[in-house]
């Protein structure tokens, strides 16, 4: 068994976390999203993975480098332009060869781990086995249609959805898919759809099974969904004191406090993280709460928020709440006079004043 993520795609911004280019590192519980398909491939007994890579390359090459990390071998597959998801397939068949395999779309984060299907998957003898989940907003994904509990039919970003059942981005596939990508056409908008070679699987008599799935997050660009991530993910934790917490400071429920980290005169209320060489000093961390490496937090309180690295939030009265802070931004209060809000935002920003 052979594992396949795709993280191609173009270099589209995340907004608001403008520097961050591949949407597949954006970080979740102070780890880039990619990492968690890693591990969770990885954690299903599978070593051999094929990473698809488009615009963003260089970026992902640097972040999860050959997987000796995590002991596996990563090998890159490069496609000259994101020409669909039954297309990363098609060109990653040197790689996967005859092997069955499990594809796992890289900004898709997925709780709980995949070690049950990809199980069941050796198992039931399916030709491909795909996950569901309920969303409220079917329109923007892969909807599937069951008739007794059977996939009839799939149906990419419909209009008028037959279901609320959404096509989570990890599948599972025999080497039939091959023939199946090989034999469809481009969609409306000119990519090869993974639903389309699925539903040419179903049509041609193969064994397509499906799961509906709980603990499931896809990125749309918001601020609320990343929060929800983080949330997901950050309720997950179980305690890891690895800094220095001094005796005036309490650490409180699931808390990692990561290496170098050091939290003075302060309340951890978790789940939260503190990442590498982060300071927490007279201040307040409330719950589901992710800082990342070297940020410092001063005489300051902050909860249900995202602090990328390298950012200082110093001084600040009120406490703040439901924010994603990027990297190396400084949020101060100014003893300057005259009295004054002053702001340097980016593109896309968003700040609320008391
Ligand atoms: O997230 C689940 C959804 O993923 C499914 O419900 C849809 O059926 C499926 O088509 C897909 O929809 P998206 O349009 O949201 O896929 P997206 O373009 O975001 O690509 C998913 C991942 O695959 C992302 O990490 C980028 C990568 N990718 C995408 C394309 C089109 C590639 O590596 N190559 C590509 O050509």
């Amino acid at each position: 068994m052979k594992g396949l993520i795709l993280s191609g795609g173009e270099g589209t911004r995340l907004r608001p976390i403008t520097h961050t280019n591949a949407k597949q590192l954006v970080p979740i519980a102070n780890k880039p999203i990619l990492f968690y398909g890693i591990e969770a491939i990885k954690n299903a007994g599978i070593s051999d993975i094929g990473i698809v890579v488009g615009g963003t390359k260089d970026e992902i090459k640097a972040a999860a480098g050959d997987g000796s990390r995590w002991g596996v071998d990563i090998t890159y597959i490069e496609q000259d332009a994101p020409r669909g998801l039954a297309h990363a397939v098609l060109i990653a068949e040197d790689f996967i060869k005859d092997d069955p395999f499990v594809m796992y779309l890289g900004d898709n984060l997925i709780t709980g781990g995949i070690t049950n299907l990809v199980e069941e998957f050796g198992r039931n003898g399916a030709n491909s086995q795909i996950l569901l989940a309920r969303v409220t907003n079917p329109q923007q994904f892969g909807v599937a249609e069951l008739s007794h509990g059977r996939v009839v039919r799939l149906e990419e970003k419909p209009k008028e959805p037959k279901s609320d059942l959404a096509l989570v981005g990890v599948y599972l596939f025999d080497k039939n898919i091959f023939q199946a990508v090989k034999n469809i056409k481009p969609s409306w908008r000119n990519e090869l759809e993974i639903t389309d070679a699925i539903q040419y699987l179903i049509n041609h008599g193969y064994n397509v099974q499906s799961h509906i799935i709980n603990g499931w997050w896809k990125d749309t660009g918001k601020l609320e969904d990343m929060l929800e991530a983080n949330r997901m993910v950050l309720d997950t934790l179980t305690t890891e004191i690895n800094g220095f917490v001094d005796s005036n400071s309490k650490v409180e429920f699931k808390v990692v406090i990561s290496k170098g980290a050091e939290v003075i005169n302060s309340v951890i209320r978790g789940p939260a993280i503190i990442g590498n060489n982060t300071k927490i000093i007279n201040s307040f961390v409330g719950p589901f709460t992710s800082i990342e490496h070297d940020v410092r937090i001063e005489d300051s309180e902050i909860e249900h928020s995202i602090v990328l690295e390298d950012s200082v939030i110093k001084g600040i009265k009120g406490r703040i709440e439901d924010s994603l802070i990027g990297k190396n931004v400084e949020v101060s209060a100014s003893p300057l006079k005259p009295k004054a809000y002053r702001f340097m935002l980016g593109d896309s920003s968003k700040v609320g004043i008391l």
